[in-house]
């Protein structure tokens, strides 16, 4: 249904979280120092920017090492089991870390914490954590972190969905150069086999007005890349009343004049001619796409509730080729879905090859309690699944290889992060395909776009020397 506005968390909640935030900060005994471990996805890079946008504004810095910390928070995935098994992983080893410094406190966030009951279970079995909250809570740390400090006793408290926004909330960003810039949050896709609109909820625009002025903000402070995030940010502004659409805020976000702008991640369903029009048109936005298929069979499409047949995708990709013949697309896979056939699983293969990604994720299926996927007969079993995937993983690798061999010699656009991490002399960045490229150059260069030509294809990086004009 489409409405006015984004329905936001109410001033007064924004300001208790305000003042909460400055009582910690006056409180004697609190920690000075925090350390925040972070997985998954880019929405939790960015929540976790928050939280130490938070931890900032409550008079902390951040500690040298995880060791030196009085304060640790882990924020937590859960889209693969191995993703909840690391940070279960952690969690145990952070026991030893409490023994030795008894004042420690230890929090824990994220999607995994938002499952139902899991934030108690987890108290339950980690009793030596202080505080457990969820994703549609985020805003609510102070509150929380003041009452686990004043009370010395486990607190926990996990929301169930209210479908709003906080806006206003400080943010500590990692890069002085590149941002993440939520335009919404949640996901109504519910493929079958995914948790996350479980754990995140629905889709929920922010107001294109709120979007912009952050975007101008950052823009002001020296970002040269905005990474425009949302779990499907094609269907962007549905939710909103009037013609919002993401096309439309991508064109006026590349006439702001931000140098380079991204987006991830895109629903092949939702990817409209205006979208790649809008691409096509912009100045900023990168010649890169990440356009997750998961697979190649119409059968396991469907049975994974993706919205489209294999042609369909094709098509989309033909229809970006067109209008931008040097874009670059990169892509999630997943092998192993149940009732996967070696037929269907060929059928992945091929089309990896006839689309020719620059790159891929590949993944193992991994059931997801609660989700339709993990009641689903015929499972494929561990030995079939490995042997797909080290295939499938085969055949990417050559075709990564070939796609960097071939661009040699072609000149790309650098945006510096930082000096390389073999050294010598050499600066690292990412060019528009967002492949690494590495060149000599100084210090001086960090921050900077810098044109240079490709010279030799390492494994997943490209060699480059400067073009001096
Ligand atoms: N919203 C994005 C990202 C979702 S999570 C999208 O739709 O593309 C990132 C990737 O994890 C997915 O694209 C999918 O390939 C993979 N994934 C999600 N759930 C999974 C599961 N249960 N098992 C294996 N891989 C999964
Ligand atoms: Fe998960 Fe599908 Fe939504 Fe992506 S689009 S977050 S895979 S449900
Ligand atoms: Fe993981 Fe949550 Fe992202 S489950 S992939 S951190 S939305």
């Amino acid at each position: 249904m489409r409405r006015a506005e984004p329905p936001l968390v109410s001033a007064e909640e924004m300001e208790a979280q305000r003042r909460a935030m400055e009582e910690v900060c006056a409180l004697n005994e609190r920690p000075g120092s925090y350390c925040i471990v972070t997985y998954g996805c880019q929405m939790n890079a960015h929540d976790s920017q928050v939280l130490a946008g938070m931890l900032s504004a409550m008079g902390m810095v951040t500690a040298p090492s995880r060791e030196e910390a009085d304060l640790i928070l882990v924020n937590t995935c859960c889209i693969r089991d191995n993703a909840e098994r690391k940070a279960l992983g952690n969690m145990t080893w952070l026991k030893q870390l409490k023994a030795k410094h008894p004042g420690l406190l230890l929090c824990v966030c994220g999607c995994m914490t938002q499952q139902p009951k899991m934030a108690r279970v987890i108290l339950r079995q980690y009793p030596f954590f202080d505080v457990a909250f969820g994703t549609h809570n985020l805003h609510r740390f102070p509150s929380l972190l003041l009452r686990a400090l004043e009370t010395r006793r486990q607190v926990l408290e996990v929301r169930e969905e209210t479908g709003h926004i906080a806006e206003g909330l400080p943010i500590r960003r990692e890069s002085p150069f590149k941002a993440y810039l939520t335009i919404m949050y949640g996901c109504d896709n519910f493929c079958s086999y995914c948790i996350v609109p479980y754990v995140r909820g629905r889709e929920r625009s922010r107001s294109a007005e709120e979007i912009l002025r952050e975007a101008e903000g950052l823009l002001k402070d020296g970002v040269r890349e905005i990474m425009l995030l949302g779990q499907n940010v094609n269907s962007y502004g549905q939710d909103l009343s009037g013609d919002a659409s993401f096309p439309r805020l991508l064109t006026r976000l590349d006439s702001l004049g931000v140098p380079r702008i991204r987006f991830m991640t895109s629903h092949p369903k939702d990817l409209s001619d205006e979208l790649i029009l809008a691409m096509a048109g912009a100045k900023a936005v990168a010649r890169h796409l990440h356009l997750p298929v998961q697979s190649g069979s119409d059968a396991v499409l469907a049975a994974m509730n993706r919205a489209y047949t294999r042609a369909e995708y094709l098509e989309r990709v033909r229809g970006l080729k067109n209008a931008m013949p040097d874009i670059a697309l990169t892509t999630d896979l997943i092998v192993g879905f149940p009732g996967e056939t070696e037929q269907d699983f060929m059928d992945t293969l091929s089309l990896a090859e006839a689309v020719r990604y620059d790159s891929a994720y590949t993944f193992i299926f991994s059931p997801r309690e609660g989700t339709r996927a993990a009641r689903l007969p015929n499972f494929v079993d561990k030995d079939t699944a490995a042997d797909r995937i080290t295939r499938l993983i085969a055949l990417q690798e050559r075709n990564t290889a070939e796609i960097y061999a071939e661009l040699v010699g072609t000149r790309q656009t650098v945006l510096v992060e930082e000096k390389a991490k073999r050294g010598g002399g050499q600066v690292a960045g990412k060019c528009g395909r967002n492949i690494t490229c590495n060149f000599a150059g100084n210090a001086a260069l960090i921050g900077r776009f810098v044109d240079v030509t490709v010279t030799a294809a390492g494994h997943n990086t490209l060699k480059a020397e400067r073009v001096l004009e």
